[in-house]
């Protein structure tokens, strides 16, 4: 006899992980939307000081990092909810909003960890499909909000699609929402996005709509993925309040907290990378087309492409892990027939066109 785990367990979908980390160095790891950069020097240092004092928990105000997200993005540290990575403040959204009887609205494909807050909180959850382009349906979303909804997520630039809407469609959809409904606005890409404009547009929402939620990551442009650090920005600190009663006290590391705080004083490094990113993005997604491939206009750090317009993704994705390149199978996010390529350094993305050209004379896959 096994142990019998309750049936809320069974429903959660397992998260697609990435696989390939047992690998090493011989790998292009395109499959999982990491910065190619690494923590600056100063980052890093800040970390290991932190390391010192390892014996004792963290400050469980962290107010370091809210008072230097406050001073950057102008939000009172009231209003700053911070996570182990952005992902554990999308599920204590749904353990705080959501419950039998109320519904959660997201478009679809989206982030795959949506999924997990209906099977967890046994809300119903509506999948809004995307349009003909990849891009989000605000109208269609809009339409499928009832006085059950309690939490509505825009993905924006959206994974795994890339594609991204500027800050005036989400305000005419925010003034459509009823003010009892939590919307977050899961910017985790929004750096990278010329769409969006800067990481300071949307904020100006904040202060028209309590009940918005602008959630951000330093997993992706900062290059902090392993250390977990995540936050939310709130129209009000209601959200802040609610996602702290639900969750241990130390959800992040000393060591996290520091490295978080170092690296949002070096600005000038993120606008490198921002420029060396969507400089990639225009020649892959240029050489891809070239050979007659459907790509979704990215804004992220990531590209969307119809690589099997059979719908069978898989024999391509496995041509391409046999060649060193491992990019995400859009069978596993929802788009069968597509993948989602992280664009890693120009040697890693050429590798990946390379292995793709051998892979499609070899599948005659090509469109
Ligand atoms: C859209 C989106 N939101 C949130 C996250 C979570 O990021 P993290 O938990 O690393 O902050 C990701 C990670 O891939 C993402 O793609």
């Amino acid at each position: 006899m096994s142990i019998e785990f309750s049936a809320k367990t069974k429903r959660i979908p397992v998260y697609p992980v990435a696989a390939g980390y047992d690998l090493g160095a011989e790998v292009a790891m395109l499959a999982s939307n990491e910065a190619v950069f690494g923590p600056l020097e100063p980052v890093i240092e800040a970390a290991r000081r932190a390391v010192v004092g390892a014996n004792r928990y963290p400050d469980p105000s962290y107010m370091p990092l809210r008072q230097a997200l406050s001073e950057r993005y102008g939000v009172p540290w009231e209003r700053i909810a911070l996570g182990s990575g952005s992902c554990e403040l999308v599920m204590a959204a749904g353990e705080v909003l959501l419950e039998p009887g109320t519904e959660v609205v997201y478009a679809w494909p989206s982030f795959s960890v949506y999924p997990h807050l209906a099977a967890a909180s046994g809300a119903r959850e509506v999948r809004v499909p995307l349009t003909a382009e990849a891009e989000l349906d605000l109208d269609a979303m809009a339409t499928e909000i009832t006085v059950a909804t309690r939490l509505v997520i825009i993905c924006n630039p959206n994974n795994p699609t890339g594609t991204a809407l500027g800050v005036g469609p989400i305000e005419a959809f925010l003034e459509r929402v009823p003010p009892y409904v939590c919307v977050i606005l899961d910017e985790a890409y929004v750096e990278f996005s010329l769409t969006v404009g800067d990481p300071h547009a949307s904020l100006a929402l904040l202060d028209r709509y309590p009940n918005l939620v602008i959630l951000r990551t330093f997993s992706k442009v900062y290059g902090l993925a392993g250390l977990r650090v995540g936050y939310g920005l709130g129209g009000s600190d209601a959200f802040r309040v609610a996602v702290d009663q639900v969750r241990q006290p130390f959800y992040l590391t000393a060591a996290a907290q520091a490295a978080a705080v170092e690296a949002l004083r070096h600005q000038d490094e993120v606008e490198r990378r921002v420029s060396a990113t969507v400089a990639e993005r225009v020649r892959v997604t240029e050489a891809l087309r070239a050979r007659g491939y459907w790509v979704a206009e990215s804004d992220a750090n990531f590209l969307w492409a119809r690589l099997a317009p059979d719908g069978d993704d898989g024999p391509v994705i496995q041509a391409l892990a046999d060649r060193g390149v491992l990019v995400r199978s859009g069978t596993a996010l929802g788009g069968p027939g597509f993948a989602r390529v992280t664009l890693g350094t120009p040697a890693e993305n050429d590798r990946f066109l390379t292995a793709l050209q051998s892979s499609a004379s070899v599948l005659k896959e090509h469109v």
